[in-house]
């Protein structure tokens, strides 16, 4: 067995994994581009961009340069009293590129902080009014993290169930139609005095499978909203920096919500970094004389600078009309390709946003767990090509640095799985 396997396996418990009966890791030793390559050289390209975190493709020459640069001024402050100029420069960064209403910067350490964050900024909100309100609103399907009050506003599933009986009571509606949206809206008008916020991932699902709905359905949800005086909470951390085909799934809606939640792509994958933003009136509900409506809440590494120094790089890649080229150009091949696969007698369904797209395979039921799923990872590993399916879900979701040589590649092999599997 390889050697570094070997101690790996010694000593090391991975994420999402059955220890006992996963395949052995593969061990990956540089990254270039869409590309990582293992230690004895094999290349694999990156087509789910690592856990939908990697923009710009891997060890970006410009990203690393201000990494170092960062690293050899300052490589850590508390930032509680203190501040430095990378986290300015990112909050300014990022507030010129969100909806407007946004105007506040709350650094964290992660998707799933960043969620929590909000969750406790607009519970504290009303609790600062001195307003009873703490029932929080969700879709069901939602995956908003891992930890206690992210799963809690995530659906209840494989993932959840060992700990279902600790997560916090959640009011759960489906993803809305034009057929349901009325009821929605009456659940939401029924609930509302109660009704802290309401929590989603704009457009499209995630972890549930790639689940993809219409801007205007959720418009009306957020609109609603407003006018109930329910905080709304939109979950970018996967959909933000361009995923959607506009540089957030905000973008696609008239409504913007309250607060955003952001991760994954804002350092371009480099490092962990989560931001929370919020409008000015939630910011001003915890400006007092009274320190007890202060937030209460800080990680060792909040705002890292040299993570902030990442995301301002990240920044400036994405803000070039290149990376907005890309993005538009892996849009247009994914359209072209699901046009062409959508009717295959082996698919029940092809949807596609921006640069995600999404292949349901027609299995009896569609499951986290399905037999389909290591079949297609280990067909598309023999080829090369890291793909991650969610049970009979498979998804290309690459760096916006991927040709279209290396797209066709991909379209090429799932043809030859729909063909040969
Ligand atoms: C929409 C959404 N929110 C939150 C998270 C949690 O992010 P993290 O894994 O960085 O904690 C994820 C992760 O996949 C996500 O997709």
């Amino acid at each position: 067995m390889n050697e570094l396997v070997n101690r790996d396996l010694e000593v090391v418990w991975h994420p999402y994994t059955q220890m006992k009966t996963a395949a052995l890791p593969i061990p990956i030793v540089k990254g270039e581009g869409v590309y990582l390559f293992t230690d004895t050289g094999e290349k694999y390209i990156d087509a789910v961009s690592s856990w939908w975190v990697n923009i710009h493709g891997h060890s970006h020459p410009y990203i690393a340069e201000k990494v170092f640069e960062q690293l050899k001024k300052l490589e850590h402050v508390i930032f509680a009293g203190f501040t430095h100029p990378q986290a300015i420069i990112l909050a300014e960064n990022l507030l010129s590129i969100i909806p407007k209403n946004q105007k506040k910067v709350f650094f964290s350490d992660n998707g799933s902080t960043a969620v929590e964050v909000a969750l406790k900024m607009c519970l504290q909100f009303w609790a600062n009014k001195s307003e009873k309100r703490s029932k929080i609103l969700a879709f069901k399907n939602a995956y908003h993290g891992d930890t206690f009050g992210a799963m809690a506003v995530s659906g209840r599933s494989a993932f959840t169930a060992p700990f279902d009986s600790l997560l916090f009571d959640v009011e759960f509606i489906d993803l809305p139609n034009r057929e349901n949206l009325e009821n929605l809206k009456s659940i939401i008008s029924n609930l509302k005095s109660d009704l802290a916020c309401f929590i989603f991932e704009p457009l499209v699902q995630g972890a549930s499978g790639m689940l993809m709905y219409d801007a205007k359905d959720l418009d009306e949800l957020i609109l609603h909203c407003k006018q109930e005086s329910v905080l709304t909470i939109a979950d970018e951390v996967m959909t933000g920096f361009g995923r959607t085909g506009k540089l957030f799934a905000s973008d696609h809606l008239i409504n913007k919500a309250d607060l955003m939640c952001f991760s994954k792509g804002l350092t371009g994958g480099t490092m962990p970094l989560g931001i929370t933003t919020c409008k000015q009136e939630i910011y001003d509900a915890f400006l007092s004389d009274d320190k007890l409506k202060t937030l209460f809440h800080g990680h060792s590494f909040t705002a890292n600078p040299v993570a902030c120094a990442a995301a301002n790089a990240s920044f400036d890649i994405l803000i070039n009309p290149k990376t907005l080229a890309n993005i538009q150009r892996i849009e247009a091949k994914h359209k072209a390709f699901k046009a062409q696969i959508e009717k295959h007698p082996k698919l029940k369904e092809v949807r596609q946003t921006g640069t995600i797209i999404a292949l349901e395979w027609n299995t009896d039921g569609t499951s986290y767990f399905n037999s389909i799923r290591d079949t297609l990872y280990n067909f598309f590993l023999k080829k090369g090509i890291i793909l991650r399916p969610l049970g009979n879900i498979l998804y290309i979701m690459p760096p916006y640095v991927i040709t279209d040589d290396d797209l066709d590649y991909i379209y090429q092999n799932i043809n030859l799985a729909l063909e040969t599997l």
